[in-house]
């Protein structure tokens, strides 16, 4: 194993900057991740196996069990955010989304890298009120009880409220239902701390509504947690430098344009939007899976979020200025780093440990990160050779395994369709008839 590769341990200095990562076996990759988040191989060996989810683990998470569901664990390098580095787990099937978010972390890394701040970690409880008493009278009840709300919510959440979360305020809205009858919901703003927050926050709904009942003296309907979380976002921010002397990747200014141009479009146009916010949560949900999160929870509000001033636009935004390209996106994000399968997924436990995060705030600063970096990424392809010669390239060894290649046959088969610039199952066909009787294919 090259090693210039080995990162230094002291978390301060080390550099997921690690040339040459990706042409190495997967035990040396998995030896470097272990050397950069300081720990020992051998703990991170279960990565490796196929049983990463034991059976009786699996048994307990869902209903119906028959089995377990696995996807490709890989590792982005390069990322350098708020001047830490990380090298990032990514659990995704997709060909080139690792390889592009690691290019656009190496490019946004040039200029100090990437900087991204998340809020408090408030998530909202909706109490829904069909047929509700004057909008007077509930804003006066939730002003008027709003201590002794408090004092029974917390009370009921003591570990919550130890590590500083719980409770805070409750707000009013009205609304009017399709035939135009009014409804009211009063929601619940609650800080859940490195919780996703979904079990509190339903819990304090359902504990909420009976005293809202009786003070009310009107039905409350549903008591569930709004998986919109207005105020538990993130601001990225990231920016490259253009036309330098630096080694590795540079971006010239005509290609910072056409990003930018690239950008303008799908801010004003759904149908571009939705596919480049696909990029973004390409790169979020791959590491959202890789760390146990509730991806479904995140794509419904990162969707909404991006329809918020009534039309659905663009979640990242590119611009060019003096020498740099610009790149700014704010993200609803409401990840967990205890609770959930976090303790429970040994791969999961793994992965948040490499990363070395304990806090769910620092967990969202670095995925909405890695969701910039990767619309980065698709944008740049996009505006200037497009995506799929690079896509195709790393798809090869998928089309090489669907004609029968046994892994140890893939790279032979994979560079034949290469040097014939002909990656189709037909090719690959007749690549991998040379390997087995030639032993190599160009
Ligand atoms: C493909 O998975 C994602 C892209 O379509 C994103 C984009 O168009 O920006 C390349």
């Amino acid at each position: 194993m090259d090693t210039s590769l080995t990162p230094t341990s002291d978390k301060s200095t080390r550099s997921s900057r690690l040339p040459g990562f990706y042409k190495l076996s997967a035990k040396d990759r998995l030896q470097i991740v272990a050397d950069f988040a300081s720990i020992p191989a051998q703990e991170l060996e279960h990565l490796q196996s196929a049983d990463g989810l034991p059976a009786d683990v699996a048994l307990c998470m869902s209903e119906n069990v028959v089995g377990r569901f696995s996807l490709p664990l890989a590792f982005a390098t390069n990322f350098r955010v708020n001047g830490a580095d990380y090298i990032v787990p990514m659990a995704i099937e997709e060909p080139s989304v690792v390889a592009a978010a690691s290019f656009a972390a190496r490019l946004l890394r040039k200029d100090d890298g990437i900087s991204s701040i998340a809020t408090e970690p408030i998530m909202i409880g909706q109490i829904h009120f069909p047929e509700p008493p004057p909008r007077e009278t509930l804003e006066y009840i939730v002003r008027e009880h709003h201590e002794e709300l408090k004092k029974h919510l917390d009370a009921n959440h003591p570990r919550l409220v130890a590590a500083g979360g719980g409770f805070q305020y409750a707000r009013v809205r009205y609304l009017s239902d399709p035939d135009g009858r009014p409804i009211a919901v009063v929601h619940l703003h609650i800080d859940v701390r490195d919780a996703m927050g979904a079990n509190a926050v339903n819990s304090m709904a359902e504990e909420a509504a009976p005293l809202f009942e009786r003070w009310t003296g009107t039905r409350v309907g549903l008591r569930i947690l709004s998986n919109l979380p207005m105020h538990r976002r993130v601001k990225v921010q990231g920016s490259v430098l253009l036309d330098t002397d630096t080694d590795g990747p540079n971006m010239s200014r005509d290609e910072a344009l056409r990003i930018e141009e690239a950008s303008r479009f799908a801010e004003v146009d759904p149908y571009r939007a939705v596919t480049a916010n696909k990029g973004v949560m390409n790169g979020i949900d791959a590491v959202l899976l890789a760390t146990g999160q509730d991806f479904r929870a995140v794509e419904a509000a990162a969707h909404a979020f991006a329809s918020r001033d009534g039309r659905y636009s663009a979640l990242a935004r590119w611009y060019v200025e003096d020498n740099k390209l610009y790149g700014t996106m704010d993200i609803p994000l409401a990840l967990g780093t205890v609770g959930g399968i976090t303790a429970v997924h040994p791969i999961v436990s793994t992965t948040l440990k490499i990363l070395g995060i304990q806090q769910a705030q620092k967990l969202s600063e670095l995925v909405a990160a890695v969701g910039l970096a990767q619309n980065l990424a698709a944008t740049r392809a996009l505006a200037s050779e497009g995506i799929q010669r690079g896509h195709m390239r790393l798809h090869a060894r998928n089309i090489a395994m669907l004609v029968g290649a046994t892994p140890e046959e893939v790279p032979a088969v994979v560079a034949g369709m290469l040097a014939r610039e002909d990656i189709k199952e037909t090719t690959a066909r007749l690549c991998l008839e040379l390997v087995r009787t030639s032993g190599q294919a160009h």
